[in-house]
């Protein structure tokens, strides 16, 4: 079934110029290639994911390369895990020397390695520690369990009373920790039981966040500055602030998960520097190695930090020399390419562009710096939209039905983004009927 679609699709587009072209000089051979890379996956892998019908094989900087030589935009950047461009040169080199060196000691040893990552990003960010783990959703976790750790040796809240609170719309993961503070069925239903001790809030109403702030058992609130997979939901200016205040005022501690906002994304460092804010827990992960390996972090002082005792928390990878040195080196693009500012310039061409776009095809245009999303009306199908797109050069994934979102790689600069903004056009004004 699946595969029927996806070639299906993949058929479909061949009326499109791109596909065109590249059809008319390798007949038959070029079909193959791609379909032999979607039916291995289909028949080898759980079909627990449904990407859009494209065979990649290689990528440099904002572009990637199908099986059959196609050149596209790479308009997701693996979901924001990609900021300093694929197979950055700094980056790949720093894997390369430290790969033969010294890969993986497992914290029951030091490296030579570790302390250095660990001295260069605490003072990057400003906090006194940071804990090594491997993904974004080990990264909330690890944030989830300090928290709990805190409220019972710190706040001494009565144990096993203790509750974090999350907003409506949250992603963090897929782990049974993180769907359990889901409210998209698509997360949690067919999973449970689920982990208790959390509750929801709406997102972007510090009321209803103060009012459960005022049960005294609660230790947390962990939330995302722009909900990214929730289809890149923007809170109103004021909100980051407000949450800030309130977590002062009721002793509680504020997570902010920068997996997806963090790292240049948004137009800052950190999603939180809008609003000048210092969250007492952040978490990093996808970017923090530029799409090499899968690096997370989390960031604290050391009245939440230290709660945590040898033995208590830990994993094999976490910390590894090679993911440090990958880090190291992955900050390092970001802060001397000055992707930041990039991609808050790039974001506002791009935003005031799509916002020309006709609204009764694209609904809503939100976003910061390169973390972006359109709204396609109802009456149109935001999967069309990205097969087209894709058959046009370009490549972007739907979330949620109606949404997509444009997030390419940091490094993109003027003339390429105003090509882009052509493609996305184009392939807009192809839907007019
Ligand atoms: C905000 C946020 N937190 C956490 C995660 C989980 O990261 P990972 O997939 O590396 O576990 C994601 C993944 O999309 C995310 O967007």
């Amino acid at each position: 079934m699946f595969v029927t679609r996806n070639v299906n699709s993949l058929f479909r587009c061949l009326s499109t110029s791109a596909f065109r072209a590249a059809t008319q000089t390798h007949e038959g051979v070029k079909h193959s290639a791609s379909e032999a890379v979607f039916s291995r996956e289909d028949k080898y892998g759980a079909h627990n994911y449904h990407p859009i019908p494209v065979a990649i094989e290689r990528a440099k900087g904002i572009y990637m390369y199908d099986v059959e030589g196609r050149k596209y935009y790479d308009f997701l950047s693996a979901y924001s895990a990609v900021n300093q461009g694929h197979c950055h040169p700094k980056i790949i080199d720093a894997l390369k020397k430290q790969s033969e060196k010294l890969t993986l000691t497992s914290r029951a040893f030091y490296s030579d390695v570790l302390g250095e990552y660990e001295e260069f990003i605490t003072k990057l960010f400003g906090y006194d520690k940071v804990l090594p783990m491997n993904t974004g959703v080990e990264g909330g976790e690890t944030a989830c369990k300090l928290a709990r750790k805190w409220a019972y040796n710190v706040k001494k809240i009565p144990n096993n009373q203790a509750k974090i609170i999350f907003a409506e719309g949250n992603f963090w993961g897929r782990t049974l920790a993180a769907i359990s503070s889901s409210t998209d069925p698509s997360s949690y239903e067919g999973f449970g039981p689920f982990l208790p001790g959390y509750e929801i809030v709406p997102y972007n109403d510090l009321a209803a966040l103060e009012a459960s702030f005022r049960d005294s058992n609660v230790c947390a609130f962990m939330v995302e500055p722009i909900q990214g997979e929730a289809g890149v939901v923007v809170p109103d200016e004021g909100y980051l602030k407000g949450i800030r205040d309130l977590c002062t005022k009721y002793n509680v501690l504020w997570i902010a998960d920068e997996v997806q906002t963090g790292l240049c994304r948004t137009g800052k460092w950190l999603a939180v520097d809008y609003e000048n804010v210092r969250p007492d827990i952040v978490v990093l992960g996808k970017a923090l190695s530029g799409g090499v390996l899968p690096v997370s972090a989390v960031l604290a002082d050391d009245p939440i930090m230290l709660t945590i005792k040898p033995g208590e928390h830990g994993s094999t990878y976490g910390g590894n020399p090679l993911a440090s040195r990958v880090a190291i080196a992955a900050l390092e693009v970001l802060r001397d390419e000055k992707l930041a500012e990039n991609s808050s310039k790039m974001g506002d061409i791009l935003r005031g562009e799509l916002s020309e776009l006709p609204k009764d095809i694209v609904k809503l245009v939100r976003g910061k710096g390169l973390l972006n999303a359109i709204v396609i009306a109802p009456q149109y199908d935001a999967w069309e939209v990205c097969l087209r797109l894709r058959d046009n050069g370009l490549l972007a994934k739907p979330t949620h039905g109606d949404i997509i979102r444009f997030a390419p790689p940091l490094c993109i600069n003027e003339a390429e983004m105003r090509d882009c903004i052509k493609i996305i056009r184009n392939t807009i004004m192809s839907f007019v009927k």
